[in-house]
């Protein structure tokens, strides 16, 4: 992110050593004192492993297949992006939140309460381990995170370097909210904890409705079968691309009109499996699969992909 005028430094933080900007030093505690609800749903994620789409399911399944809700607020209220406002430098804060804080948004939003957070489990708040929320995460094959990660960035122009380059520096964790491995290591040692339900995005493109199915099922909801069609269609991808309350709006409107972005670009982007193997030198591609294989074999000794 080195090159962009509007940067900020990075910081590591935590056990963990998650990468974010120093602006989050300040906020890092009240984000860990954050005051959690027993009935909250939450949905932990690393960046680009499917959030936005888990976000819509998760929400729609809470609030009772509220679609004409779901079309009139972003997803961005809807759902808050927990720490979000608080590493953004005040630039970004504008431009992608209207000056929001997320925190003090979150801890006022009525129950039940879907929030959304990127962290680790080291700096997540102290209470979801107490009052035990429902927590969804999501994992995503690394190698295809990177490819994604990239194309974000660039889409919001934090990056505007070399694609290899950029893949690189992911393998040394030095992107945002590094190291990826070990936070989906973390979660997938915890994935039978009885409010913990670990997805796969690899799961959702192949069968949403079974994932759809199991997460309603976690979250005590019923679903009947004209519920469960009528999701899954409006959860399509062509749909979700197509929807502006699930794609970062008016902040990326307001890109096109400037012209920094091109029409066709979407938050949502190609929403495919398998861009990790096509778009890396097939050197970084073993480099990624060897890694996965060791930290989830030497850590668990189980892995989420077969690689
Ligand atoms: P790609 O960049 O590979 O297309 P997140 O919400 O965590 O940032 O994840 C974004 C990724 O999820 C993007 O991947 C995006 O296209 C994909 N995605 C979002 N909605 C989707 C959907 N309905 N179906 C498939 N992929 C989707």
């Amino acid at each position: 992110h080195a090159n962009h005028e509007d940067r900020a430094e990075a910081v590591r933080f935590g056990a963990s050593g998650c990468v974010l900007t120093c602006a989050y030093e300040s906020s890092a505690q009240a984000v860990k004192d954050f005051a959690v609800r027993e009935d909250d749903v939450w949905v932990v994620t690393p960046p680009k492993c499917g959030t936005t789409w888990t976000q819509e399911m998760v929400w729609l399944l809470v609030n009772d297949f509220d679609y004409e809700g779901a079309k009139a607020k972003p997803l961005m209220h809807r759902s808050p992006y927990l720490e979000f406002a608080r590493f953004l430098t005040e630039v970004k804060k504008q431009q992608f939140l209207g000056g929001m804080d997320t925190v003090d948004y979150a801890s006022k939003l009525p129950s039940p309460r879907c929030i959304k957070s990127h962290l680790p489990k080291d700096l997540l708040p102290d209470q979801l381990w107490t009052k035990k929320p429902k927590i969804i995460y999501v994992a995503r094959e690394p190698k295809d995170v990177a490819v994604s990660f990239y194309y974000h960035d660039q889409l919001l122009s934090s990056y505007t370097g070399d694609k290899d380059f950029f893949f690189e520096c992911f393998y040394e964790d030095i992107v945002g909210y590094s190291p990826f491995w070990e936070h989906m290591l973390e979660f997938w040692k915890m994935k039978d904890q009885p409010n913990i339900l670990f997805n796969t995005y690899e799961e959702m493109k192949q069968d949403l409705p079974s994932v759809i199915r199991r997460t309603a099922k976690f979250l005590d909801k019923e679903i009947n079968d004209e519920q469960l069609t009528r999701l899954t269609e409006h959860l399509d991808f062509k749909q979700m691309k197509k929807n502006p309350s699930v794609n970062v709006e008016p902040a990326l409107s307001k890109m096109r009109e400037k012209g920094r972005i091109k029409d066709d670009q979407a938050f949502i982007r190609k929403g495919v499996v398998g861009e990790g193997r096509r778009e890396m030198s097939p050197e970084m591609a073993a480099r990624f699969d060897e890694r996965t294989r060791r930290v989830f074999n030497e850590g668990v000794g189980g892995c989420p992909w077969k690689i």
